[in-house]
């Protein structure tokens, strides 16, 4: 079977900035900011981002590229069978990854319903709280929805690489962006929102230490989907002469400016509407809905922004499906339609457990974690970093020979130096760090 190819380096570079920008930018980048006291945040994100995160993204997308197969028949091929390992730890990763994200997806399907109905628009926080811990928990809704947006994500897979992944970013990219851009001129007009946009851009380097620096890292590497082999998966579509360094600025500066836009999409309507920065994770469907019921046409912003984040949950994850499915086609020879089929449902079974883990599976803990927690922290603690780790590895000594080849045979030379530092010590240093530091 020949292997599918991009129709376009636009089409590759909006896929991988599509599984980039996700629900790490859009949900969790504003309320982890807001936590960390806002433009000191930013600005250690920023670091992070364009130094280790632009040097993995480019590792990945050049392994995928060199080998022209997903991670571990990759990782076989260009070294050794010990290797494959790093690729079948990656495979682990996106399969748990795929379970709990498709959670918070449905929990986006259902706010749009709600949106529509009205039902969650109220500016009553007290009730929008209660309303959102009685959806989560209601075990028909949270599998419900869990299934449906699985349902779409297969649906995109099943289409493959030009007709279903290439041909959904192209659409849903630019619409994201745009729904974005109308969030924020809504949000920046509003009373008293240059005092968000102010603690947003202000660095309070006060609020600096090891926790928020621990933050900003792991953020980058979720929300650059680093470590799962998604990035892996993507450049093995792609052809052998195309232009890696441009792609993976372009991907880099897409992804980061996803999170500065979602910054400043919340935060000044946070502000406006007096509403604590740090409010966590219920920011996005707790306070974000109170905002808009004090807006003029609220109904309406409130639909776009939950769209929105359901665009950007589904174009991440048919990114972390894709690895898996890739995985059995790779090694094994499946044909695509069983292979995603399969993998949608292993991975919906395993996402039970993480849907009941708000309502009646709350109090039933691993390790002091509910099952939805545990394997984020699996997910993004152990594996992504390790995946990381073992990718920079992989390009900055096990291949770097290769690596040299294929970067000089694209002109982009230049980049050898700096890319042989990131990839050989600063990632080994700070992924076994972050590593050590997860476990
Ligand atoms: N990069 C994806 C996200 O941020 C996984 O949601």
């Amino acid at each position: 079977m020949s292997r599918a190819n991009w129709g376009s380096k636009l089409g590759f570079i909006l896929a991988a900035a599509g599984s980039a920008v996700g629900l790490g930018a859009i949900w969790k980048f504003p309320y982890i900011a807001g936590k960390n006291g806002g433009g000191a945040f930013l600005i250690a994100y920023l670091v992070c981002v364009f130094t280790l995160g632009v040097g993995m993204l480019l590792a990945e997308m050049l392994i995928g590229r060199a080998a022209r197969k997903s991670a571990t028949t990759a990782y076989r091929e260009l070294k050794n069978k010990a290797w494959a390992w790093a690729g079948r730890l990656s495979v682990l990763c996106v399969f748990i990854i795929l379970s709990y994200y498709s959670v918070v997806g449905g929990w986006t399907i259902a706010y749009i319903l709600r949106s529509i109905s009205g039902e969650a628009i109220t500016a009553d926080t007290a009730a929008l709280k209660s309303a959102f811990g009685t959806f989560i928990a209601d075990p028909l809704d949270a599998i419900l929805y869990c299934a449906a947006f699985f349902g779409i994500t297969m649906a995109i897979v099943l289409g493959g690489v030009q007709a279903g992944i290439e041909r959904m970013s192209k659409i849903l990219m630019p619409a994201l962006f745009f729904l974005m851009l109308v969030l924020i001129a809504r949000a920046l007009t509003l009373p008293g929102a240059m005092e968000g946009v102010a603690y947003f851009l202000t660095p309070d380097w006060s609020k600096v230490d090891a926790t928020m620096l621990l933050d900003a890292m792991g953020l980058a590497i979720f929300s650059l989907s680093i470590g799962g082999g998604m990035i892996i998966a993507y450049g093995s579509y792609l052809s052998p002469d195309t232009k890696l360094v441009g792609a993976t600025v372009w991907v880099s500066v897409l992804a980061t400016l996803a999170c500065l836009l979602a910054g400043l999409m919340v935060l000044p309507a946070v502000f406006a509407f007096d509403v604590d920065p740090a409010a966590g994770p219920g920011l996005t469907f707790i306070t974000m809905p109170a905002i808009f019921a004090k807006m003029p046409f609220g109904q309406l912003f409130a639909v776009a922004f939950f769209c929105l984040l359901l665009f950007a949950a589904l174009t991440s994850s048919v990114s972390i499906l894709e690895p898996i499915v890739a995985f059995l086609m790779d090694e094994f020879g499946w044909e695509r339609k069983p292979a995603a089929i399969a993998i949608t449902l292993g991975a919906f079974v395993l996402s039970i457990p993480a849907a009941l883990s708000f309502g009646v599976l709350e109090k039933t803990l691993i390790f002091g974690k509910t099952p939805f927690d545990l394997m984020d922290y699996i997910a993004s603690n152990v594996l992504m970093p390790a995946g990381g780790l073992l990718a920079a590895i992989f390009v900055g000594w096990a291949i770097w020979p290769r690596v040299r080849q294929e970067l000089q045979a694209e002109g982009a030379a230049a980049v050898l130096p700096a890319l042989r530092i990131v990839c050989g010590f600063i990632a080994p240093l700070v992924l076994g760090y972050i590593w050590i530091h997860g476990l």
